[in-house]
């Protein structure tokens, strides 16, 4: 059977737009900043999302409560009528490459009180911002099952906030190896290039869960492996952008984006945010990461986004035009 994807006019276009060495329209010229900077908020989500401006991130990284009860902070009655206004904040938030990413799962016996299919649907119809992908996050270690079939995935739903989305595919390519590389170049129909960039990891991942003894942890509940959040922060940010977790958790998104050059904002209303996030840069160091960053708490959104974008502050900018005249 033909793979449909071969004759759809976008891919089409795309395989066109690299053969000419043409831009997309998409594409982001950016620059690696010698520094970066990590705002963390210990307050509640929608409380900080109110102060930041419209079209002011470029990704909006959620692993929200699943509702499963894990935790003090995981139990919803009612788990789209809570989601609503953040969702709606996070559309609002993004910029107009930007991209939102929303973790969950739909394989749990719940209550039905609300998981990721809610906010799916409720974004589908509510909202214009446009489906990417569902990737399936495969994990091969789990909890065992004896009245159903053990679960091994969580999902994590893509959306673009317009088509412009920012995709930084070369990021997160797989290489090929040798023989493969070495067969494929044999293939003349092939691109070389291409063949040398790597494979397309697809929207299924296989990483492994943190267990209870990874070296990774730092004592929250739910933290999310490491590699999982790169691939995220890689593909849909660039270095210098600003990536948004308002439910931050132990903080691995702050981590991840110090070690690849984005400016992050971490928001959790649980005070042990800041000890987490210590161990995780702990972590970091020992890993031989070297970076320079600033962890900024409780810092002015405005004045945070100056410092960010590297604009001199109002009052030095009217002092400059004043010293002028
Ligand atoms: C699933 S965990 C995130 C884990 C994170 N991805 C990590 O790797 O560590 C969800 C987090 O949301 C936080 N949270 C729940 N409701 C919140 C709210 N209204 N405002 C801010 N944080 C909230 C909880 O404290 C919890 O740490």
């Amino acid at each position: 059977m033909y793979n449909k994807s071969h004759f759809n006019s976008g891919h089409r276009a795309m395989n066109w737009l690299n053969k000419n060495n043409i831009a997309h329209s998409s594409d982001v010229n950016f620059e690696i900043p010698q520094k970066t900077r990590h705002g963390l908020y210990v307050r509640d989500a929608l409380d900080v999302l109110k102060e930041l401006p419209s079209s002011s991130v470029q990704l909006v990284l959620l692993d929200p409560p699943y509702n499963l009860e894990l935790d003090k902070w995981d139990k919803y009655s009612d788990y789209i009528s809570w989601a609503k206004p953040w969702l709606s904040e996070a559309q609002r938030v993004v910029s107009d490459n930007g991209n939102i990413v929303i973790f969950g799962g739909f394989q749990f016996q719940s209550e039905k009180s609300g998981d990721l299919l809610e906010i799916m649907h409720y974004l589908r119809h509510n909202t214009d911002l446009l489906f990417v992908n569902l990737i399936t996050w495969y994990y091969p270690n789990g909890m065992s099952a004896h009245r159903f079939f053990a679960n091994r995935h969580e999902e994590i739903a893509w959306y673009g906030k317009t088509k412009k989305y920012y995709f930084g595919l070369d990021a997160v390519r797989i290489p090929f190896d040798e023989k493969t590389k070495e067969m494929y170049k044999r293939d003349k129909r092939l691109n070389p290039e291409s063949i040398d960039k790597g494979k397309n990891p697809t929207n299924v991942w296989q990483i492994g869960r943190l267990n209870g003894n990874s070296l990774e942890r730092v004592g929250h509940t739910t933290q999310k492996p490491v590699e999982l959040v790169r691939r995220l922060v890689r593909s849909l940010s660039y270095p210098g952008s600003i990536v948004l977790d308002f439910f931050a958790g132990s903080g691995t998104t702050g981590r991840v984006c110090i070690e690849e050059d984005r400016h992050s904002i971490l928001v959790d209303n649980d005070p042990k945010i800041r000890e987490y996030l210590t161990a995780h840069l702990e972590n970091m160091k020992k890993t031989g990461v070297e970076k320079q960053y600033d962890v900024l708490e409780n810092e002015n959104i405005a004045d945070f986004l100056i410092k960010v974008s590297n604009k001199k502050p109002q009052s030095e900018v009217t002092n400059v035009v004043l010293n002028r005249s």
